[in-house]
């Protein structure tokens, strides 16, 4: 980030988050955990984020990160296995084999299991005191849990068992943090009871429930989008939207995740967590300030306004698919019910849809449609927004497309203005055409990945970006009807065809002329 702002605007480290808006900083010293450190995701996201950062940096010099996994690493075998997982999937991979030497001997770990050796979190305990003490972290902590979520309830226990969830910050001791994975819980049930669990050992403020969305530079556009322009909020409401699309399509299937997907399923995977925050941030209200208070009180109260979905009237405001076999990009693949993992006669979704309606005075009577799925022709993240035709047609017998702005979150990060031009001729016609803008030919820098930047939010404290308690819960209350309602009656799946657009029961669900865009 460019600063051009004076010297007396510059952040101090006490003021890192001036009046809410964040400025790019380093973190302060502090010691990383992460459990669940030999699975996936610290492999594809965590470390390769981390290493950016630190290559930027932006990670606090003498930051440490403690790996936390049942598996018998020694620091050297966690070193190395880190060393090749950052060569294939960071950005730039490795870079400087020097810098990444320098940048592993803050690297360590704890063989860890709270079940069966629960002395392993004592040992964590002195490991991190140790830490402390030869690199100056301060006592400042973040653990993230990066493990099945049936863990995190133990795990925090054990925190608190072995005296590492301090919740005040003691004179001196520095800070502790926790960073939560979704799904928040399996239910609305699940997610007041893992709010519970957390809340027994840890603050609100110490938890960070992370949605990796909210990372997404382009999401976070949306804000900037709407309240830094003056052309476009006064049309973002009911008087000149006709309704509004949000769209996730992936064209991979589940891979090698069908164990976790089967429990899942794209309403809970996508739309309960990514897809409504993106709803959120589309449809609230202005905030009073960017602070991580104002900004989630708006987004809550935007949940609160959506109609709930009668019990008996699931099937007038959701949608749901399985992908059969089929085509993508030219080459076949299987259907869900064929992946491994995956049970034969599956009656799990991979491609769900809602209609929503915001009740409030902006929103009356808008659809905001969403849909996510699998295994489509294309990978898509968009949110269109559709306005009202002309009230009048002057220009008659021509097929007027209404104005469409969508701002394309990935991949073809940008945003898309749709409107009617006349084609050059002596004739009147008229055509649909496009004003364009793109993150990379715009600005010509790559944006930090999203968990790089969730990361280093935590470490500064800034919970802006991730999900509050009662928005997941309240997230959990619009789509318990749905879940209910879906594991009740046993659906004709597959019903889509892999590499097609969803199943013909989704086009059902939009009202009028209008259709799902095609993207
Ligand atoms: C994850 C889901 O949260 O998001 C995955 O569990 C999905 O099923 C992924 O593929 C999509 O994320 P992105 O950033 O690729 O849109």
């Amino acid at each position: 980030m460019s600063d051009s702002r004076s010297g007396a605007e510059r952040p101090s480290a006490q003021n890192p988050l001036r009046e809410g808006l964040r400025v790019e900083r380093a973190a302060e010293a502090c010691t990383i955990v992460i459990f669940g450190a030999s699975g996936d995701l610290t492999k594809r996201k965590l470390m390769p984020g981390l290493y950016s950062l630190y290559q930027q940096n932006l990670l606090g010099g003498a930051c440490a990160i403690v790996g936390a996994s049942r598996t018998k690493y020694s620091h050297e075998d966690f070193r190395q296995e880190m060393k090749e997982a950052v060569a294939e999937h960071g950005h730039g991979g490795l870079g400087d084999e020097a810098q990444w030497n320098t940048f592993a001997e803050s690297l360590f770990y704890n063989p860890t299991d709270g079940r069966s050796e629960p002395q392993s979190f004592d040992a964590l305990a002195a490991l991190l005191e140790k830490i402390d003490g030869e690199r100056g972290t301060g006592g400042n902590r973040l653990f993230y849990l990066s493990t099945p979520p049936s863990l995190y309830t133990p795990i925090a226990r054990d925190l608190a068992r072995v005296g590492l969830n301090r919740r005040g910050r003691d004179k001196g001791a520095g800070w502790t943090r926790i960073i939560v994975e979704k799904p928040f819980g399996h239910d609305l049930e699940s997610a007041k009871q893992l709010n519970v669990d957390l809340l027994e050992h840890f603050s609100e403020n110490q938890v960070y429930r992370i949605d990796h969305y909210l990372g997404k530079e382009t999401v976070q556009n949306i804000n900037v989008l709407r309240f830094a322009n003056g052309i476009f909020e006064p049309l973002w409401d009911r008087r000149y939207i006709d309704h509004v699309q949000i769209t996730a399509s992936e064209n991979l299937g589940v891979g090698s995740r069908g164990g976790y997907y089967e429990g899942a399923g794209a309403l809970r995977d996508m739309l309960k967590n990514h897809l409504l925050q993106v709803l959120a941030l589309v449809a609230m209200e202005p905030p009073s300030s960017l602070d991580a208070a104002g900004v989630r009180d708006e987004k809550s109260k935007v949940l609160r306004a959506v109609r709930r979905i009668p019990a008996d009237q699931v099937d007038d405001y959701a949608a749901r698919g399985q992908y059969a076999k089929g085509s993508v990009n030219g080459q076949p693949v299987n259907g869900y019910r064929d992946e491994t993992g995956v049970d034969a006669e599956s009656n799990t979704e991979t491609y769900a849809a809602l209609k929503l309606y915001v009740d409030n005075w902006r929103w009356a009577d808008v659809p905001f449609y969403l849909r996510s799925g699998k295994r489509m022709p294309k990978r898509v993240t968009e949110v269109a927004i559709q306005f009202r035709r002309v009230p009048h047609d002057l220009f008659r017998g021509q097929q007027l497309e209404s104005n469409t702005l969508i701002l394309r979150l990935q991949p073809d990060e940008g945003i898309t203005l749709r409107f009617g031009a006349k084609v050059p001729g002596q004739a009147v016609q008229i055509r649909p055409v496009s004003m364009e803008f793109q993150y990379g030919t715009s600005f010509g820098k790559r944006s930090p990945e999203a968990y790089e930047r969730l990361l280093l939010d935590a470490m500064l404290g800034d919970s802006t970006l991730f999900a509050r308690g009662d928005f997941v819960e309240l997230s959990w209350e619009l789509v318990t009807p749905v879940i209910d309602y879906w594991a009740a009656h046993v659906a004709d799946f597959p019903n889509y065809a892999a590499g097609s657009w969803g199943p013909k029961v989704s086009d059902d669900l939009v009202e009028g002329d209008d259709h799902w865009r095609r993207p």
